[in-house]
């Protein structure tokens, strides 16, 4: 979209370290490098998260947690305000878990689970990773994501490793359309934190529904973030034609940046 702002804004996760913020950079910076090269918001936002999945300090990919028996199972997802929606839950060894929940909102299904999740990646080839013995360098920290706007489309991107010591078999907001993430025609939403609250919440489409109603994305995100208790950790990024705006309850690497 040459001539249009461009804007792309990505953290680390609800409870990350302010002081790795040169990771959410990074991912901004390619986010928005992609955008400048006419690269689809949907895209963009994938590729921005797979730079946050790539680095450990952050809970996805290869930086994920573990659950209670000690193994990593991983969430993504990503939508567009051209009605692509693609989601994975519980997914293993495998390096970019958002790569293939692209691949997923490029096809005929909206969610892929578990060992078949797996399978379909492998189908496609994706990376493959060891994390038998993976240990973790995030240990408090929640989901990453992103969300882009190229002055026409809108997209928001999640990935995470889940909450730490959690139940084999529990699936938190990430895979949950509306739940961690929405993005619609009047702006993108992703959420990052305690997954059932944000679930309970309907969180991302909620907000996105006061984008929808003209509220500003900074009115919006203190609103929001005053629906979850001190105990539940929260973290939002915004984006609508409006503005945008990032903050949490909790620290959070978090970056925004923009272009033409
Ligand atoms: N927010 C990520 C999760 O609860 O699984």
């Amino acid at each position: 979209m040459p001539g249009k702002q461009l804007i792309i804004l990505a953290h680390g996760g609800a409870g990350s370290n302010n002081a790795h913020s040169d990771g959410t950079d990074r991912a901004c910076k390619i986010g928005l490098e992609l955008l400048q090269s006419q690269t689809p918001v949907l895209e963009a936002a994938c590729y921005a998260v797979s730079i946050l999945e790539n680095d450990s300090r952050f809970n996805a990919g290869t930086g994920s947690r573990k659950r209670s028996d000690g193994s990593v199972r991983m969430d993504a997802a990503c939508m567009d305000s051209g009605k692509r929606f693609g989601a994975v839950s519980a997914i293993q060894h495998i390096k970019n878990p958002i790569q293939v929940a692209r691949a997923v909102a490029n096809s005929e299904y909206r969610v892929l689970t578990g060992e078949d999740a797996h399978q379909y990646a492998l189908e496609l080839s994706f990376e493959k990773v060891d994390m038998t013995g993976l240990e973790s360098e995030a240990p408090g920290t929640d989901t990453v994501g992103a969300v882009v706007f190229n002055g026409e489309y809108f997209a928001a991107a999640l990935s995470t490793g889940g909450t730490g010591g959690s139940r084999p078999g529990r699936v938190g907001d990430v895979p949950l359309i509306g739940c961690g993430l929405y993005a619609g025609e009047h702006g993108a939403v992703c959420a990052t934190g305690h997954g059932e609250s944000i679930t309970l919440n309907l969180t991302a489409y909620r907000t996105y529904e006061m984008l929808g109603r003209g509220i500003v994305p900074q009115e919006a995100l203190e609103s929001v973030l005053g629906w979850f208790e001190d105990s539940q950790d929260i973290g939002l990024l915004i984006v609508s034609k409006k503005g945008h705006a990032g903050g949490s309850n909790r620290s959070m690497a978090w970056s925004t940046l923009t272009g033409k």
